[in-house]
Order: structure tokens, then sequence, then C-alpha cells
């Protein structure tokens, strides 16, 4: 096991619902620890430029309208393996396919409306972190 951060987020379908701190409770419950956070409200253009990976999928033009249709929390979680961590506690990206007791069984509302997102791999982890903090706002031990 390894000390880990990765990149979360709070998606609009979850903050418009006021899930925020149920969600956040449910990564400390499991040992992930907050240390940098913030509420922001993405363009569609930042949008796409944040899931760019995903631009020639069929689902990208959704994606992005949905991710910039209401404020988000952007967050980074520490802890022991933490990016597998976060993944387990989000559960599949399809509600339908989620975990009981897993973030998206208990919130999501469709495939795209899933209420939280997660790095899938350290150099993701890497990249996804510095596209929305500065080394100075994420908070050091
Ligand atoms: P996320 O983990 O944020 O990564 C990409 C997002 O695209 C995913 O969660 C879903 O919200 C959304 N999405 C919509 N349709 C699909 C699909 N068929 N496969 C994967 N992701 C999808």
């Amino acid at each position: 096991m390894s000390l880990e951060k990765t990149l979360s987020i709070i998606k609009p379908d979850a903050v418009k619902r006021d899930l925020t701190g149920k969600i956040i409770a449910m990564f400390e419950e499991k040992g992930l620890r907050v240390v940098a956070q913030k509420k922001i409200w993405l363009s569609k253009e930042q949008a796409g430029s944040f899931y760019d990976v995903h631009r020639d999928r069929p689902f990208f033009g959704e994606l992005c309208e949905f991710m910039s249709s209401g404020p988000i929390v952007v967050q980074v979680l520490e802890g022991n393996s933490a990016i597998e961590l976060n993944r387990e506690i989000m559960g599949a990206t399809n509600p339908d396919q989620a975990e009981p007791g897993t973030i998206r069984k208990e919130f999501a509302l469709s495939m795209t409306e899933n209420s939280a997102h997660g790095s899938d791999s350290s150099e993701t982890a890497r990249e996804e972190i510095s596209f929305f903090f500065s080394g100075l706002e994420i908070l050091q031990f």
C-alpha cells in the first residue's frame, strides 16, 4: 500500500441535490482525506478540455453539457491506494452495475449524471490534479 493522491469531482447532479456532505463523508469513512477542495462552475469548453480523451465518443457532447450545467466540487483525496479506493467507493460508471453502498448506486441518476468522477490511474491523477489545482492549493503534511 502506498500513499497516493487522486482527483475527485462531485458532479452537478449531486451538488444540485445537496449531496456534497454525504458524499465527502463516504470518502472520509473509508480513510480518504480531503487535502484540496473548491466549488466551481465550468464552461462547456472547460468541461471539454478536462474530458478531452473522450472527444470522439458519442456521449461527449452530452457529457460536456451536463458537466457545465451547474457547480461542481473538485477535490484532491489522499490516502493509502487512494486511486483504487476512490473508484471502489464510487462504484461502476453505470449505476445499474454499481455495488450497493457505493456513491453511484446510492445517488446516480444515469450513466452521464453519475454523481462522481475519479482518476483511473496514477498518470491520470497527476494530470487531472494539475488541471484544477496549483501546488500551493494542496495541503502538505
Ligand atoms: P466519468 O468517470 O466522469 O468519466 C467519463 C464520463 O462520461 C463518465 O463518468 C460518465 O459520466 C460519462 N459517460 C456517459 N456515457 C458513457 C459511456 N457509455 N461510457 C463511459 N462513460 C460514459
